[in-house]
C-alpha cells in the first residue's frame, strides 16, 4: 500500500529492494531523543507563535514524552515501511493523540529535522571527546608526576637518539591531547547553530520564530541561510577530523605500547586487564588492546575520507546521499569513544620499568652530543668539528664494544689532544639531563613545571 506520509501521489508501495536501500530506521533509530527534543521545541514554538493551537500543542508534549517513554522501555516497535527516525516516531505520535499529530510537521521538513537532530548527536559526541581526553589527559599526568626524573632513552628514527625523562615523555602526549581537545572545543562551537525553521530548503511561509527553537535546544543562534542549513554537513566533517588527528595521536602511544612492553624493550609492563595470553605459547602477554587501537583507528580514518566523498559531489541542497552521513560519524564516535576509555585504562594501569629504562638511556651512545657540546664549550671547538672528533669516538668505543664513559684519557686524546678528565662529568645520563634546562626541554626541573601547570588547568 502506499505510503501514509506521502500517498497521496502514489499508487503503489516501494520494492522490498527499494525499501532495503532506502530506509534507515536501522540505525537512525539512534537520534530518537534528539528527535523528540527537536520536535518538542518545534511545537511549543508553534503554539507561541499561534500556529498551533495550545491544546494541540499540549496534546503533542504528552505524547511525545509517551513515544520516549515507549523508545526507553523498549516497548517501541521500529518498522522498516516506516523509513526513518523522524516518521516513526511522528506516525506513533499521531496512533496515540490522533488528528493533532498531524500539524506538528507544520512549518517543518525532513531536512531541517534531520539537521538539528544530528547536529544535536553530534554536539553529544563533542563533549563527550572532550571528557574522554581530559580523563586521558589526567592518567599521563599522574604517570609524569610519578617518573617526573627516571631517566630512559629519546628516540628518533627509533634509534636512540639522547637522554630523557619519562615524565617527558608522558607530557608530549598531554600537549597532543589538549590540541586534540581545542579541536573538539572549536568544532562545537562552531556548530552550535540552529538549522531547525530551515524547512525543505527556503524557509516557509508561516510566522515561526527560529530564535525561539535555538534557544530552547540550546544552540546559540538560528544558522543564517535556509539553503545551507539542509546541505550542510561540516559539523559532522569536523568532528571527524578532529576525531581522525585525536585518533592518529591514541594509535601512535597505542604503537609506542606494543614496542615498549616487547621481551626485546621491556620498558613497560601492561597490566593483566589490558593484554591476553596465547592458547599454545605459556609464556605470552599480547598487548591486545594497544594493538586494536592501533586498528581501529582506521575505521574513524576511513569515515572522514567516506563522508567527504559523500559530500563532494553533491549539488544544493539536500541529497539522499546525505543519509549516509549517519552510519559513518555514529561508527566513527563509537570507536574513538572505545579507544579514549581503553587507552585511559592502560595508561593508568601501565609500570614503567624503571631500571630498564635508564640501563637503555646509558647505552648508544646518548650522551654523544653532550660530549660534542663540551668540545664546544670547553675547547673552544666550532661544533661542526666537534661533531666530527665526537663522531670519531663512537667509533672507536664501537670498534672496541664499550660506551663512552669507558674510553681511556689516552684513547680520547690520540683523538684530540686538548681532552681532558673532566670530559667524564658529562658522559653520564643524569648530567645530560639535568642540564637540559631550555624552556620545555627535559631536564626535571623544567618537566615538573609542564607537570605543574597542567595540573592547575585540568584542576
Ligand atoms: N532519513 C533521511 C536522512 O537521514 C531524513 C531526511 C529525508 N529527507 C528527504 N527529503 N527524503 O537524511
Amino acid at each position: 500500500s502506499a505510503n501514509a506520509m506521502w500517498g497521496g501521489r502514489f499508487a503503489s508501495g516501494p520494492d522490498a529492494i527499494m525499501q532495503a536501500i532506502n530506509a534507515s530506521i536501522g540505525f537512525d533509530q539512534r537520534l530518537y531523543a534528539q528527535d523528540i527534543a527537536g520536535s518538542r521545541a518545534h511545537a511549543a514554538m508553534l503554539a507561541a507563535q499561534g500556529i498551533l493551537s495550545s491544546s494541540d500543542a499540549e496534546a503533542i508534549r504528552e505524547g511525545l514524552l509517551t513515544v520516549l517513554s515507549e523508545i526507553e522501555t523498549g516497548a517501541f516497535e521500529f518498522r522498516v515501511d516506516q523509513e526513518d527516525i523522524h516518521m516513526a516516531v511522528e506516525s506513533r505520535l499521531t496512533q496515540i493523540i490522533g488528528e493533532a499529530g498531524k500539524r506538528l510537521h507544520t512549518g517543518r521538513s525532513r531536512n531541517d529535522q534531520v539537521a538539528v537532530d544530528f547536529r544535536l548527536w553530534v554536539r553529544d559526541q563533542c563533549d563527550a571527546a572532550i571528557a574522554g581526553l581530559t580523563a586521558l589527559m589526567r592518567a599521563f599526568v599522574v604517570q609524569a608526576e610519578a617518573g617526573a626524573d627516571w631517566i630512559m632513552p629519546g628516540f628518533t628514527h627509533l634509534q636512540t637518539a639522547q637522554p630523557v625523562t619519562w615524565g617527558h615523555h608522558m607530557m608530549a602526549y598531554v600537549e597532543m591531547l589538549a590540541r586534540d581537545r581545542s579541536r573538539f572545543e572549536d568544532a562545537r562551537r562552531r556548530m552550535n547553530e540552529c538549522p531547525l525553521g530551515a524547512a525543505a530548503l527556503a524557509g516557509t511561509g508561516f510566522p515561526i520564530d527560529r530564535h525561539m527553537t535555538a534557544a530552547e535546544l540550546g544552540f546559540d543562534r538560528p544558522t543564517a541561510n535556509s539553503l545551507d542549513s539542509v546541505s550542510d554537513r561540516d559539523f559532522a566533517l569536523e568532528f571527524l577530523s578532529a576525531a581522525s588527528i585525536c585518533a592518529m595521536h591514541l594509535s601512535r602511544f597505542a604503537e609506542e605500547l606494543v614496542i615498549w612492553s616487547s621481551a626485546q624493550f621491556r620498558f613497560v609492563r601492561l597490566s593483566d586487564k589490558w593484554t591476553t595470553g596465547s592458547s599454545i605459547m605459556p609464556q605470552k602477554k599480547n598487548p591486545d588492546a594497544a594493538e586494536l587501537l592501533r586498528a581501529k583507528i582506521g575505521r574513524i580514518l576511513g569515515a572522514q575520507v567516506a563522508l567527504l566523498t559523500v559530500m563532494k559531489g553533491l549539488p544544493l541542497t539536500y541529497s539522499k546521499d546525505m543519509q549516509e552521513d549517519k552510519e559513518q560519524v555514529f561508527d566513527a564516535a563509537d570507536t574513538l569513544m572505545l579507544g579514549l576509555a581503553a587507552m585511559t585504562g592502560m595508561v593508568s594501569d601501565m609500570q614503567a620499568q624503571v631500571d630498564t629504562l635508564r640501563a637503555a638511556a646509558t647505552s648508544g651512545f646518548s650522551t654523544a652530543t653532550d660530549l660534542a657540546d663540551w668540545l664546544v664549550r670547553e675547547l673552544g671547538l666550532p661544533f661542526r668539528e666537534a661533531h666530527h672528533v665526537t663522531g670519531t669516538l663512537v667509533a672507536m668505543a664501537e670498534r672496541k664494544g664499550c660506551d663512552l664513559p669507558e674510553l681511556t684519557m689516552g684513547e680520547m686524546h690520540s683523538v684530540h689532544p686538548g681532552i681532558n678528565q673532566s670530559v667524564y662529568s658529562v658522559l653520564g645520563v643524569e648530567n645530560s639531563v639535568n642540564s637540559r634546562q631550555s624552556y620545555g626541554g627535559t631536564s626535571p626541573v623544567q618537566v615538573k613545571a609542564q607537570i605543574s601547570r597542567w595540573k592547575a588547568l585540568l584542576g
